[in-house]
């Protein structure tokens, strides 16, 4: 064979491989990735920023969708100024979104709307043909977490949930250090998500937003991915370790009622509804291999910001505390003390920090949003298994319902379904 056939060969095979990985060759026949094509639904704050962190990860938006022509306004800027084509709008109602899942020129869509949509919008996604990306949390009942795994299943699409915090610097860090052995075998995680929201749950003529509405209409924990989400890596849940069970407790409702009565004069509309969510909550998890992860929700409360998300980790050789960003590692830290986690940057940073954390950084929100938007496009072109897929989503998310029917019974017990189907102790990732 001469030369000149086999170079023919080779790039008639290297293009074969680059059209079945999802690449594309540039006019320097450079292979580079081919853009993927997403639309986003719920254009508002959220849905917005995270536009500007996927145009700049390279993703084509060929439509938007929201209910709010403002919202498609505001993304139809975005994408032109990062110097995309106009997207289409989609903006004649609630299940507008629906048509456009219809086109053939979306490879995936991005779902930032209100929390109680998320997962009927996903599933519609995955049937449709296309992968999803949902914001958090994931599902707000038993029934649509299930329906969210069986759409994952059936139709082989990517589920991903951007669930930012599992990407924080030390959030991942810890999980290096778990992962290479440093905890031992983890007996107990405390994290919370602890962070006054009380002005977000009104508009400014004192009707509810969809914060608002959930506050009125839900008991329990109903932002618990951000805290457990990265406790849930640690402890391996989903791969060798499962959440087996839940019992949940609450405090009343003071600090809220306390908020309304300062806010809206007596005779206000606001000050008619009854709102059920507490100001604090408190959820125990019981996990397969027999580890507690106590988790604490409380968007209410008065508190300047920030504190928000806190977590600790308890191994039998060693222990984390991030609200003081403290470790202690048995057989390393010198005498029986704590030491600054700083210490141990070098050592464990987290190898996607180390790759990608100067272009992380560049995003802002310290880094943690470019990662969900670059590890979900990057299961979509390698048709890989994504990080946080719908088995975790729906492990995660289902804490709500089900603190939430605690509470109702008084704290009695409840069994978390196995979103994993028996395949908690095998799967990998
Ligand atoms: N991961 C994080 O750190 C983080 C931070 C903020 C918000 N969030 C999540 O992002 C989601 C959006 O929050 P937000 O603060 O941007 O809310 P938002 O109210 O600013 O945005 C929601 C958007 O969805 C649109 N919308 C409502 N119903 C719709 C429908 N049927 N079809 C299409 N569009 C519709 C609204 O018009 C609005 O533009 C929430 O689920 C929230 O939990 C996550």
């Amino acid at each position: 064979m001469s030369p000149g056939v086999r170079r023919r060969e080779f790039l008639a095979a290297g293009a074969a491989a680059g059209a079945v990985a999802g690449l594309a060759r540039d006019a320097l026949g450079q292979v580079q990735p081919k853009p993927v094509r997403l639309g986003v639904i719920g254009v508002g704050g959220r849905g917005s920023y995270l536009l500007g962190v996927a145009l700049k990860a390279g993703v084509e938006v060929p439509a938007l969708c929201d209910i709010a022509p403002a919202a498609i306004a505001r993304g139809t800027a975005i994408v032109e100024k990062a110097g995309g084509k106009k997207p289409e709008g989609y903006q004649k109602g609630p299940t507008d979104y629906q048509r456009m899942l219809q086109r053939d020129d979306l490879d995936a869509v991005l779902v930032t709307t209100p929390m109680q949509l998320h997962a009927p919008m996903s599933i519609d996604a995955l049937r449709a043909g296309k992968h999803a990306l949902s914001e958090v949390a994931a599902a707000m009942t038993v029934d649509e977490c299930w329906g969210i795994v069986r759409a994952a299943d059936e139709t082989g699409k990517v589920y991903m949930l951007a669930e930012n915090c599992c990407y924080w610097f030390h959030c991942l860090m810890i999980l290096n250090m778990v992962q290479k052995g440093l905890f031992g075998e983890l007996t107990y995680a405390e994290c919370g998500y602890v962070h006054d929201c009380r002005s977000l749950l009104f508009q400014g003529d004192g009707s509810l937003t969809w914060r608002g509405e959930m506050a009125r209409d839900c008991c329990g924990n109903v932002y618990p991915t951000h805290s457990l989400g990265p406790v849930a890596q640690w402890l391996g849940i989903n791969r060798g370790d499962r959440m087996v069970s839940l019992v949940a407790g609450r405090t009343g409702s003071a600090a809220l009622n306390d908020y309304v009565a300062k806010r809206f004069p007596e005779g206000h509309a606001a000050r008619q509804i009854r709102f059920k969510l507490p100001d604090s909550s408190t959820t125990l998890i019981r996990t397969a291999k027999g580890a507690l992860i106590d988790l604490r929700f409380d968007m209410c409360s008065a508190r300047p910001h920030p504190t928000t998300t806190y977590y600790t980790l308890q191994g039998v050789k060693a222990s984390y505390d991030s609200r003081q960003q403290f470790i202690w590692l048995d057989g390393r830290t010198p005498g029986y003390r704590w030491e600054e986690l700083s210490k141990y940057m070098k050592e464990f940073e987290h190898p996607l920090w180390t790759k990608h954390g100067a272009e992380a950084k560049a995003t802002g929100h310290e880094g943690a949003d470019y990662f969900p938007i670059r590890e979900f496009l990057q299961a979509v072109r390698k048709g890989a298994p994504p990080p946080i897929d719908a088995a975790d989503a729906a492990a995660w998310s289902v804490i709500i319902p089900l603190s939430a029917k605690s509470i109702a019974e008084d704290g009695a017990p409840q069994e978390i379904p196995d979103f994993t189907k028996g395949k908690w102790e095998t799967r990998k990732g």
